[in-house]
């Protein structure tokens, strides 16, 4: 729709590549429009996606964007001394693409943070099986209001790919029978079973967020609304506003020819034409919403950099550890693309370390994982025989074309406890130079 083709004979004579790189796109493109890979503006409420059970407005989002960095909530730690010490953001650093700047992220248990997470260590006070850590790589909780089923494998949310999963919908997985979409879902799973936060009357009070609760949920009745589902309902909504809209890419779909280079533009037509990654990644942050699939890449026990996890951990089963089938064993959710150049750990294993690797293993399509069997591997991971300026420019468009630089907008400049954050422990402290 926003490019206008130039009537231009020299143009039709040279075919220029905007020319096909528009073609490409409309022809990659669910609906046939140029426009479908536009993401809307961050406050744009009606036109991002959310949960009818959780509505967007201007006063849930300022709450959430506070309670996601607070560390003052980290009141469940396994040992005292991790108290008040790390948030949401320990894990989901947006310096380091809300991803943790290393290749497993530590909330409780861990210390210090570095320049964007990658000096965080399990704190001595803690043994191997203490800390709050994951069997995978943390997901960039970017673009997350496009994701109907949340995490690696899509367990979480009550609606579209986990229709028909219901049976498997016990333990951690039961919070589906609430019928919410993925980030709210897996907001009020993880906030104290999972990740050790705490919220009732008496600490939103004394923390100083009361009069936000009362601004974000008037409707909800007093006695429940200083509590753990509000809490997460309101940063559920924050994330579904951490939008990539300012990406070159972006810019460039808006009709700005010059937003990205020309090196970025012969990647982005390898990316939506003969490199044939559009075929995976069709969702509108380049992600993909209703499929999962297996293509073999390695888990996270392999870094040797991860703890409480093995060859045995259920997340390497992907998808099928959650559903059970067969079919689905060893497939991953595709995840979105944008703002991942940041940190150097790619894929559910954090296998790869920059985006070249990443390209030359699409490029390659041999698994590198033995214990994915060959029939799993999904069909459209196949080799590509790029050039070697061809993987350059795929890399150029994924590193700088689709890298919104503006994070600054989405971060508070303080949260209302004072504390020092993404981690507030000493070590964190002087990393971060608070006081
Ligand atoms: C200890 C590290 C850690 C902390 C702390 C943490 N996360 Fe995560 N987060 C992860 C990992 C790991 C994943 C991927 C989990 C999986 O696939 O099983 C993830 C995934 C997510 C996703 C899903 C993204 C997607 O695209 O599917 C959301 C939403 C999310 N986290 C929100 C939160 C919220 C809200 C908090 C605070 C209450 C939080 N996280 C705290 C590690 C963490
Ligand atoms: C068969 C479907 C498929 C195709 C084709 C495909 N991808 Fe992916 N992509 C995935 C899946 C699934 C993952 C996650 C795999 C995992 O970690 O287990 C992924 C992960 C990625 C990641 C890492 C994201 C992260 O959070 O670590 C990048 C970058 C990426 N793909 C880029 C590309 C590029 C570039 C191409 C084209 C050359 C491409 N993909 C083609 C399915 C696909």
């Amino acid at each position: 729709m926003v490019l206008i083709l130039s009537a231009c004979s020299s143009d039709q004579l040279t075919k220029p590549l905007e020319v096909e790189l528009e073609k490409a796109i409309k022809r990659a493109s669910p609906t046939g429009e140029f426009d479908h890979f536009i993401l809307p503006d961050p406050t744009d409420f009606a036109n991002i996606p959310q949960d009818p059970q959780n509505p967007l407005t201007a006063q849930k989002v300022e709450l959430g964007k506070m309670l996601f960095y607070e560390t003052g909530l980290a009141l469940l730690p396994k040992h005292a001394e991790g108290k008040g010490t790390f948030s949401c953001s320990s894990c989901h650093v947006p310096e380091a693409g809300f991803m943790p700047g290393r290749a497993q992220g530590i909330a409780d248990g861990g210390v210090g943070f570095g320049q964007n997470g990658e000096g965080r260590v399990k704190y001595i006070f803690y043994n191997d099986e203490e800390p709050d850590v994951q069997g995978v790589r943390a997901l960039n909780v970017m673009n997350v209001a496009f994701v109907p089923n949340t995490t690696w494998s899509g367990k979480f949310g009550g609606t579209y790919n986990n229709l028909g999963t219901e049976d498997q919908w016990v333990g951690e997985t039961e919070i589906n029978k609430l019928g919410l979409l993925g980030p709210e879902t897996q907001s009020i799973e993880v906030f104290t079973k999972v990740h050790r936060f705490l919220m009732n009357e008496q600490i939103a009070d004394s923390l100083g967020y009361k009069p936000l609760f009362d601004a974000a949920f008037p409707e909800v009745d007093q006695s429940e609304r200083y509590s753990e589902i509000p809490a997460a309902f309101a940063m559920a909504a924050y994330l579904r506003t951490l939008i990539a809209n300012d990406a070159p890419f972006q810019q460039y779909l808006k009709g700005d020819e010059t937003a990205m280079t020309e090196q970025e533009k012969r990647g982005a037509l390898l990316f939506f034409g003969q490199a044939g990654c559009v075929k995976c990644h069709n969702g509108k942050p380049l992600n993909n919403p209703d499929q999962f699939f297996a293509i073999g890449v390695k888990d996270l026990y392999e870094t040797g950099q991860a703890i409480k996890t093995n060859v045995n951990d259920k997340a390497n089963l992907g998808r099928g550890g959650f559903t059970g089938k067969a079919e689905d064993l060893y497939k991953f959710k595709v995840p979105q693309l944008y703002n991942m150049k940041e940190t150097p750990f790619f894929f559910h294993g954090s296998s790869k370390r920059n985006m070249q690797e990443v390209v030359e293993y699409f490029n390659k399509a041999e698994p590198e994982n033995a214990r994915v069997p060959k029939d799993q591997i999904a069909p459209q991971f196949r080799p590509l025989g790029l050039s070697d300026s061809e993987k350059a420019d795929l890399v150029a468009f994924l590193e700088n074309a689709l890298h919104d630089h503006n994070m600054h907008r989405y971060v508070p400049d303080q949260v209302l406890s004072g504390n020092c954050f993404p981690n507030n422990d000493l070590q964190s402290q002087a990393d971060l130079g608070c006081q």
